[in-house]
């Protein structure tokens, strides 16, 4: 086959046959198949799109250009994770692994970079000094008994062929592709040898699919082709038309992510901070959702309580530095962050929007994220928000504070005063969450 005809098929329109696809990966995985080449294949998929038969074989493509994490004879535990489209100030897994840990099942979860205006969960971990994510099975698996939790990232055994892809869609603008994204994910839980995986698919100004609608595609679409493969799947559509928690950034996320776990301010069922509720509302919806899959609850309003009793006992944050501890990273926080510089509003009214792609922009400007594949991340940046949508707001209150370097500062202050749009209607705040088949 010639990779340029494959290329030129998909650009006019047509759909690919499982031999074409599993050339193109096995070609890709072994270096005949050149970066730029797969780069125009993944804008033709953009722009024509896959139909679930092709997405099924490049899942399936990309899960066997590796191999399965195996299960050992110890690990009699349900195993289960969850994964995100990808949002602004999603720092939901970090919390999610070492709460359901908690409740007896195992998490081995394989995770992403920053992808896009997204920040990814292992840049995020990479903060904590010493943090590895490159483990291989024996290690992941090491960490999983004693922590019950792991988080680690595709490598050359498993799941490579999305660890180059995804470096590569995230630096040539194919990130947003319904096809790309569910083979991504579920290629690399298949390799992860799970029970049961749920699907937190984001819509919004700052999620990769834009509209309610087009989530709702890539929802179905990956719990088709999850349960074709074999691995039952369940989605929850959530909002992402404002960063999810107040931190932006990378340590500033990991250290939002330890105040929620320790509980402070928990109150036996929620917070009073309205973003950090949002935060532990949705984590808690997931994770309960895990329970339930696999059996460990039968009903949610039991799996949420036993979830809100672990977070009050503090004994989420003891798991998370256990699993931290077992990857080799230090776990004190909270981690320093760049010096901060507080904007405030110059009028009153309501949130009316937050232009999240300013701040996803900034925080890539600012060296918090990648502009090509293999940049080096500041960890030390990023962005807190003080307001959310609906919020009503008054002159000289803090909308959001940048943390960046001094020299920096009035750079990004410019950029970003603009980014918390106020109006003089009040404005409702939009919904957090929703199961797909609601
Ligand atoms: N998360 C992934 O793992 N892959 C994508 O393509 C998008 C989000």
């Amino acid at each position: 086959m010639i990779v340029a005809n494959l290329i030129a098929k998909k650009r006019d329109g047509h759909a690919m046959t499982e031999p074409e696809i599993q050339f193109l990966i096995a070609g890709y995985c072994q270096g005949t198949v050149a970066d730029y080449q797969m780069s125009a294949f993944a804008m033709a998929v953009c722009l024509r799109g896959m139909n679930d038969q092709e997405c099924a074989w490049l899942t399936r493509s990309m899960f066997e250009s590796g191999q399965q994490l195996s299960r050992t004879v110890s690990d009699e535990m349900p195993r289960v994770d969850k994964h995100s489209s990808g949002g602004l100030g999603d720092k939901v897994s970090l919390i999610l692994a070492p709460w359901l840990a908690c409740c007896g099942v195992h998490v081995p979860m394989i995770s992403g970079r920053g992808l896009g205006l997204t920040g990814g969960t292992l840049d995020k971990l990479e903060s904590i000094p010493g943090f590895q994510v490159d483990l291989n099975d024996a290690q992941s698996d090491q960490v999983l008994t004693i922590a019950g939790a792991t988080i680690i990232a595709a490598n050359e055994t498993v799941a490579p062929a999305d660890r180059r892809l995804y470096a590569l869609r995230d630096v040539t603008a194919t990130v947003e592709s319904i096809g790309l994204i569910t083979a991504s994910i579920l290629s690399k839980k298949l390799a992860a040898n799970l029970d049961a995986l749920v699907m937190d698919v984001k819509y919004g100004d700052a999620a990769f699919m834009k509209t309610f609608q087009d989530a709702r595609e890539l929802a179905s679409r990956l719990c088709s082709v999850g349960a074709a493969a074999g691995l039952p799947t369940k989605a929850v559509l959530s909002d992402m038309n404002q960063p999810l928690g107040q931190a932006v950034g990378n340590a500033i996320e990991v250290n939002e992510s330890a105040q929620l776990m320790r509980g402070e301010g928990f109150h036996g069922s929620g917070f009073n901070a309205p973003a950090l509720d949002r935060l532990y509302r949705l984590t808690r919806y997931l994770a309960a959702t895990s329970l339930l899959q696999v059996g460990v609850e039968t009903n949610r309003s039991q799996a949420e309580a036993r979830l809100d009793a672990h977070l009050a006992s503090g004994e989420v944050m003891e798991r998370f530095c256990m699993m931290v501890d077992a990857q080799g990273g230090q776990a004190k926080f909270p981690l320093s962050v760049a010096p901060a510089l507080t904007l405030t509003a110059k009028q009153h009214g309501s949130v009316q929007s937050i232009n999240c792609a300013a701040i996803g922009q900034a925080i890539i400007g600012l060296g918090g994220g990648r502009r090509q594949v293999g940049d080096a991340i500041d960890h030390s940046v990023g962005i807190t928000m003080h307001v959310g949508i609906g919020d009503q707001v008054h002159p000289g209150d803090p909308t959001l504070t940048l943390h960046a370097p001094v020299a920096l500062h009035s750079e990004y202050a410019s950029q970003l005063q603009q980014a918390v749009r106020l109006c003089d209607q009040p404005i409702e705040t939009p919904p957090l969450f929703q199961d797909l088949e609601s």
